[in-house]
């Protein structure tokens, strides 16, 4: 077998196709160990740190429940339970929690954070999100990605719509060129991923030959392809200002029935990393409809609530991927 032992994962570059494709490998083994009722703890006794500077709902249980499954102890410190940013440094935290556990998780903002925290614990760090990169998402939309298409994986080919200068922006351009996809930002020029994330992309394109369209043109980045990624238009931590801007300029790149026939895939599915604004029934974001005078964002309901949206397996398969990650780097 592979031997990650040890090994942290803070952007998408970590881990190299042949990596990936390992880790994904034991994601489908532990999936079907679990439904089959065999699988094996291999992290008993095992401490796990999970730090969230901001809220989670998938990211946070799938680290418990995996945990769990694996026979390994979970501390979970939320936003305000310790001293991390306000009263210590991120240095002398990062020498302190790497001498009591096995493993960190690390949700905040800074990328900056994750990367002093993995230098100083001297045991492997996992981001669960900053404002840069969603490492342990792209395992799970990999993994969903495979098992909904008959393609081989390099002839899949995705979209992003939105603000693709975000972290899933950022991360699902990365994953496509690593693992060798056809993958498609489809945005306007202010929300297409920096230059320098870019040039990263290309630059491992050439070695797996992915192809790489960066464009404003819904009709030209749509054309074709087997699954259409999107995400909210205002991630956390960014400031209430920036709405009315994006809701301008991301309203025609909203994923709705007319972009999904667009592909001409009549199979084509939808996906979204969650947390989702779209279902007004329930009043989240419905101060922001109103605001704006706006019914839907993002995604429509008609497209949510429709057969084409596997966004709740790609969830779910949070929990198989990032326990193949806590498997692969600490297991026995
Ligand atoms: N997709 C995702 O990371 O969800 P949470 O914010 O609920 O963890
Ligand atoms: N871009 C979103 C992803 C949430 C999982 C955010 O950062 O809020």
């Amino acid at each position: 077998s592979f031997n990650l032992k040890g090994r942290s994962y803070l952007k998408l570059s970590d881990f190299s196709q042949r990596e990936m494709l390992y880790l994904l490998d034991l994601s489908r083994d532990l999936k079907r160990a679990k439904y089959g009722g065999y699988e094996q703890e291999t992290l008993k006794g095992k401490e796990i740190c999970l730090i969230f500077e901001k809220t989670s709902t998938r990211t946070r249980c799938a680290f418990e429940v995996a945990c769990h499954d694996q026979g390994a102890h979970v501390t979970y410190l939320d936003p305000s339970g310790s001293q991390i940013g306000h009263k210590e440094s991120m240095k002398d935290t990062a020498r302190v929690l790497g001498r009591m556990f096995d493993a960190i998780e690390f949700r905040g903002s800074g990328q900056a954070a994750v990367e002093q925290l993995a230098e100083f614990a001297g045991v492997p760090v996992y981001n669960g999100l900053t404002d840069d990169w969603h490492p342990t998402q792209m395992l799970a939309d990999m993994l969903t990605m495979v098992e909904h298409s008959e393609k081989p994986r390099t002839e899949i080919a995705y979209a992003y719509l939105g603000d693709a200068r975000n972290n899933m922006g950022n991360s699902l351009l990365l994953l496509g060129s690593i693992m060798g996809c056809d993958v498609r930002m489809v945005a306007p020029k202010a929300n297409q991923p920096h230059e320098e994330i870019q040039d990263l992309a290309r630059e491992r394109a050439k070695e797996t030959g992915a192809r790489i369209t960066i464009t404003a043109d819904v009709g030209e980045g749509v054309k074709g392809v087997d699954f259409i990624h999107t995400d909210v238009w205002v991630s956390m931590g960014e400031p209430k200002e920036v709405w009315e801007e994006r809701i301008k300029l991301l309203m025609p790149y909203q994923v709705n029935m007319d972009v999904m026939k667009k592909t001409g895939n009549p199979t084509v599915k939808f996906m979204h990393c969650l947390p989702a604004f779209h279902n007004t029934e329930t009043k989240v974001g419905q101060d922001i409809y109103e605001k704006f005078g706006i019914s839907e964002m993002e995604v429509t309901e008609e497209v949510f609530e429709s057969n084409m949206n596997v966004a709740f397996e790609q969830a779910e398969n949070r929990l198989h991927t990032i326990k193949a990650i806590l498997v692969a780097t600490l297991g026995s």
